[in-house]
């Protein structure tokens, strides 16, 4: 068993265009001009990218630790941490 914890409650967005190198790509490579949105809440079931499961995350208040179970059940571990 491993905790992680994780502080962040959005993903970070990768943006493909400013990507270095990707100014050198041809105009057909380019086609890939989109995003990717990557968890960083550590809740998302398809890691590494980000499935709205960081909603859960919205309810919870600052300077309280929490867990999330197997059933993402939200459980708050201590009332304060430093
Ligand atoms: S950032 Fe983790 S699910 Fe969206």
């Amino acid at each position: 068993m491993r905790i992680i914890r994780h502080d962040r409650n959005h993903p970070f967005v990768v943006k493909l265009e400013e990507l270095p190198g990707f100014d050198k790509l041809t105009s057909d490579d380019k086609v890939l001009k989109y995003e990717i949105h990557l968890c960083a809440c550590g809740l998302s079931h398809h890691k590494p990218f980000c499935d709205g499961s960081h909603a859960k995350t919205k309810t919870e208040e600052e300077g309280k630790l929490y867990a999330y179970d197997e059933n993402d059940q939200m459980h708050a571990l201590k009332k304060e941490y430093e």
